[in-house]
């Protein structure tokens, strides 16, 4: 974690929004996988991380505005923690390590916040994501079953999405730091991907290296042969050599930071000419789209400009036709990209996200689109300096999406159905960069991964 000071700088900043009432913050618990001493890796909340950085289970912290204290709640360790867990920070040393004015026991906690109530105090809180959570904001503040999911403060929340959304300088060095291991994860898997081997072993050996660099994957990891399946979490299948690799994996560094890099890459080690035309159309895609990243520029229109791109190639290539802007404003493309553009990142591999998705990725200026694949575009607000992004356009081919456009006869005046037939058994192509946004435009984070055809071959030894 960082100095002390830096938790309560940040909650000295986040004070200046939120005037009055008690800001209340729930630590995770432990989360049990098969039985209640085999637990899940524990990973803190990532508000509680921010705002007060311990990454311990069984914590609470709750800030008073109008007294300007904030308590963190805990335990202090017995015996048996120490037999079984090794030494454990006193109260004590909790308080002093977070910067909080107060430590108290975490059994104390019922108690202080019904005394709080009784004064009619305004208690804020986000709304929670794990059911342990909900149940205990649930039993604390006195709620009925369910009421607790719609009690959640918007005003909290627009204030935390404000200040975490403008990247401190130290927040980018961690996240290039994970970005540094992600790099070695590809260098890795690019070098050992070959015909025979099979995709968990790939996967092994990228995981292993997110948890040599000392910290873990910041989401499941995605190496597939089968890319079109976008959130394919399945490793089983034996890599032959025309096929196409889709990679997407992000280490998180020890301090709970992210990266979220994807690399397509062939199993061969060359592209066939195939291969090449639609790698070539999201790289070209991809470039399109950074060049219009800018300060006070939505990047629903990167999203767009990205789309509109990609339509102009799949043209040459003779799967679309039409007009390449009508086709864009139909949403013709989203048939071979059905996602977003990209999303913000930081402490979570989609920032922030727990506390909504609209409230984080769009304003009053930018509204979410309904349109099938733009509405998928998690972020689609103007970025200010410090904003970091994930910039991932990819093209796809899913059979049963194909048909069922066909079946309605969808977009046909933009989509060249015939000629899709061939491609069906493709599979996808993504590549996806991190970024942060600077005054000027854009900065890629982390050391260059390969990226263009030749770079990509020559370093799976082609
Ligand atoms: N790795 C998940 C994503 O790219 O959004
Ligand atoms: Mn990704
Ligand atoms: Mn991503």
């Amino acid at each position: 974690m960082f100095e002390a000071n830096v938790y309560r700088a940040r909650r000295r900043e986040l004070r200046k929004s939120i005037k009055t009432g008690i800001i209340l913050l729930p630590g995770h618990a432990e989360s049990p996988m098969n039985y209640a001493e085999n637990t899940y890796p524990f990973r803190q909340d990532s508000t509680f991380l921010y705002y007060i950085g311990v990454n311990r289970p069984g914590l609470w912290a709750m800030m008073d505005i109008e007294e300007n204290q904030t308590t963190i709640f805990g335990r202090e360790p017995t015996v048996d923690d120490v037999i079984w867990s090794g030494l454990q920070p006193t109260l004590g040393e909790l308080r002093e390590c977070t910067g909080a004015d107060r430590a108290c026991d975490v059994a104390d906690l019922a108690d202080i916040l019904s005394a709080m109530i009784s004064e009619k105090r305004e208690v804020h809180i986000l709304p929670p994501y794990r059911a342990e959570t909900r149940q205990a904001l649930e039993r604390l503040l006195i709620l009925s079953k369910g009421q607790v999911s719609t009690k959640y403060s918007e005003e909290l929340i627009r204030a935390m999405v404000a200040q975490r959304s403008v990247k401190e300088a130290r927040e980018l060095a961690e996240i290039e730091s994970a970005l540094t291991i992600t790099h070695e994860m590809y260098r890795v898997a690019m070098q050992s991907v070959q015909e025979g081997k099979y995709e968990r072993e790939i996967a092994g050996l990228a995981e292993g290296i997110a948890i040599s660099g000392g910290g873990r994957l910041a989401y499941p990891c995605i190496l597939t042969k089968h890319g079109q399946v976008l959130h394919n979490h399945n490793y089983h299948r034996r890599l032959e050599s025309g096929d196409l690799i889709v990679q997407d994996t992000g280490a998180a560094a020890v301090s709970g930071y992210a990266s979220d890099i994807t690399r397509t890459y062939p199993v061969s080690g060359i592209f066939s000419s195939r291969q090449r035309e639609i790698y070539q159309a999201v790289l070209d895609a991809l470039t399109d789209a950074l060049s219009g990243i800018q300060p006070g520029r939505p990047f629903q229109i990167c999203h767009l400009i990205a789309a509109r791109t990609l339509t102009s190639r799949l043209q040459q290539i003779g799967l679309m036709r039409g007009d390449p802007d009508e086709s864009v404003a139909a949403g013709a493309h989203a048939l071979f990209f059905p996602h977003g553009l990209g999303h913000m990142m930081g402490l979570d591999v989609h920032d922030m996200e727990n506390l909504g998705e609209d409230l984080v990725g769009y304003d009053d200026q930018i509204q979410r689109s309904r349109q099938f694949g733009l509405c998928a575009l998690r972020f689609g607000r103007s970025p200010a300096p410090g904003f970091v992004l994930t910039v991932e356009p990819g093209c796809y081919f899913i059979g049963p999406l194909m048909d069922h456009w066909r079946s309605e006869k969808r977009h046909e005046a933009f989509i060249n159905y015939e000629a899709l037939a061939a491609w069906r058994n493709f599979g996808g192509v993504r590549i996806e960069e991190n970024i942060v946004v600077t005054p000027e435009g854009y900065r890629i984070l982390g050391p260059p991964i390969p990226r263009t055809i030749t770079e990509v071959e020559t370093a799976c030894g082609g």
